[in-house]
């Protein structure tokens, strides 16, 4: 080996991201450096406590951009005014029975679109037409597009125009006063704690995705959620180093990991180990390939940087155990996350190589760039030793399912009606889209059909790409007993993220790279849906 291990980027950075905003709910008093007014439709004259604190000057200035045409709360319009001492902003937000979505994006595209130049303390200020559940949203668009991945920048770039000594304020967080009514303070206070602390779980699988490959390689990702878990009694993690997968005998993660130089890994969640409800808890796997270069099938080289985020099913992962950590989730959860570096090598894994799995069943490889589901044969067969209500399973699969879906939707692949309708509703409710995708039996039958071992990795043409990878999965789903001895398969669900862990232009709540996606859906399904 030629490799000396201290030549790798070593230093566990510490793995809970930076805190954002600092938030807190007041009545309408103090007024900040900027004043954001969210106003509906229809809005001829400011709300009385909309302008309190204010100058009479000011007052007459806002209540003359209401009267006239300049501003009259049409979605998606925003006025910015200058007055001495406060930079006031009116956002259009259309009809008051504006969608979750609609609230949810005006927030993210007022936080992109305010600059810390004009002071950090902003106040925002809801009156006619919102209820709590409307600001909260608002609020968590703000929070979730707070984020930032500069780590790697030198600070006096950082500010893009040069370093003027810190006058421009970028070094401060922002500071956010939500102003409502007394009858809404206290439900809001409780859904913004909520808000903050899912949001915590989305920037972490952000900074996990972005991380560039050459720092984040699978035993980082291990140090990461050890170090995040030490202290910490209400989860256990375990890690499966590459002597251990070896004594495991997980054959897909270690093909795929062993030709490089940073080895393959496992990681096991608990979250609450102690908890015990008696019935059974879902367990979440993720895809964790922390650089994928196709290996010796290798990836042509435009646009193979991308690869750096084909880890984003284990960043949501550890992204959902800290959402769930920090919103106080008493429920026991388990997740298990694949790490493995695909790189062509001497040791490497190759087309034609068969390989034997966790499950027993082998692997006729026939593209090495077809690593995901290799990985992810240990990860589902090792799910199914918690006996799991439900395994869900994310992954940077296909590049078929972002020719199918574009960067709108994620593809949804289950064995079970009920779970599938659940997880789509789940994300409706997130705008965080999962888009049913057929299961069907010929495609199973494909992958099936090797002739000299018990799967194919590959498709027998490239049609349907993303489906023959959903029916490769499934192979790996276990059965179990269930009460009349029949045998069935765990109830399961695919969710192939290829297209919105990054790259979705679309998405209000993130400005570029990584996307966190499906944080807040599992959040939601985990702890709402019954
Ligand atoms: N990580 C890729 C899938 C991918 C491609 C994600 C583009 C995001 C954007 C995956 O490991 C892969 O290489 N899949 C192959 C499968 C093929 C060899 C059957 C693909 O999609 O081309
Ligand atoms: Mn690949
Ligand atoms: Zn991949």
């Amino acid at each position: 080996m030629t490799f000396a291990s201290d030549s790798l980027n070593t230093a566990t950075e510490s793995p809970t991201p930076a805190i954002v905003m600092e938030w807190s709910v007041n009545g309408f008093d103090d007024v900040g450096d900027v004043l954001v007014l969210p106003l509906f439709k229809g809005v001829e004259k400011a709300p009385n406590n909309a302008l309190s604190g204010l100058s009479r000057a000011q007052r007459a200035t806002v209540n003359e951009a209401l009267t006239g045409d300049t501003f009259t709360g049409k979605k998606g319009k925003r006025l910015s005014i200058w007055t001495p001492g406060c930079r006031i902003v009116l956002v259009g937000m259309g009809n008051s029975s504006a969608s979750d979505k609609s609230c949810r994006d005006a927030g993210a595209k007022l936080m992109a679109a305010l600059t810390k130049r004009d002071g950090t303390a902003v106040t925002v200020r809801f009156t006619t037409g919102w209820n709590s559940a409307k600001m909260t949203l608002f609020i968590e668009g703000m929070m979730l597009r707070d984020y930032k991945f500069d780590k790697y920048i030198s600070k006096d770039d950082k500010n893009g125009e040069g370093n003027d000594g810190g006058a421009d304020n970028q070094d401060k967080i922002w500071n956010v006063s939500v102003q409502a009514s007394a009858r809404h303070q206290e439900s809001l206070n409780n859904s913004l704690a909520s808000s903050a602390g899912i949001t915590s779980g989305v920037h972490l699988a952000r900074d996990l995705g972005n991380e560039p490959p050459n720092y984040l390689y699978p035993m980082e990702y291990a140090d990461r959620v050890q170090a995040w878990a030490k202290g910490n009694g209400a989860v256990e993690v375990e890690v499966y180093d590459y002597e251990k997968l070896q004594k495991e005998g997980m054959g897909g993660l270690i093909n795929v990991g062993k030709g490089s130089v940073r080895k393959p890994c496992m990681i096991l969640f608990t979250i609450n180990p102690k908890a015990d409800s008696g019935e059974r808890v879902p367990c979440i796997v993720g895809k964790g390939i922390t650089f994928d270069t196709g290996g010796i099938s290798l990836k042509p080289g435009a646009g193979m940087d991308e690869m750096k985020y084909d880890m984003h099913g284990a960043a949501t992962v550890f992204g959902l155990m800290q959402a769930l950590v920090a919103t106080g989730w008493k429920g026991r959860v388990n997740a298990i996350a694949c790490l493995a570096e695909n790189m062509p090598s001497a040791e490497a894994y190759r087309p034609g190589d068969v390989i034997p799995t966790y499950s027993g069943k082998t692997i006729e490889v026939l593209n090495t760039d077809a690593e995901g589901r290799n990985v992810l044969a240990d990860g589902l067969w090792k799910a199914g030793e918690f006996d799991p209500s439900y395994i869900i399973d994310l992954a940077t699969l296909t590049g078929a399912v972002v020719v199918a879906l574009g960067h709108e939707a994620t593809g949804l692949w289950s064995n079970d009606g009920e779970l599938s309708v659940r997880i789509a509703a789940a994300g409706d409710a997130e705008d965080e889209i999962a888009w049913p995708m057929p299961l069907l039996k010929a495609f199973e039958k494909e992958m099936t059909g090797s002739k000299i071992a018990d799967v194919r990795n590959l498709g027998k043409g490239r049609w349907g790409g993303s489906c023959t990878a959903a029916a490769f999965l499934k192979q790996f789903v276990p059965e179990r007993q269930d009460g009349d001895g029949k045998k069935s398969q765990i109830p399961w669900a695919h969710l192939d993220i290829a297209g919105t862990a990054w790259g979705a232009s679309t998405n209000a709540m993130v400005a570029h790279g990584a996307t966190g996606i499906h944080v807040r859906t599992l959040h939601r399904l985990i702890t709402q849906s019954n």
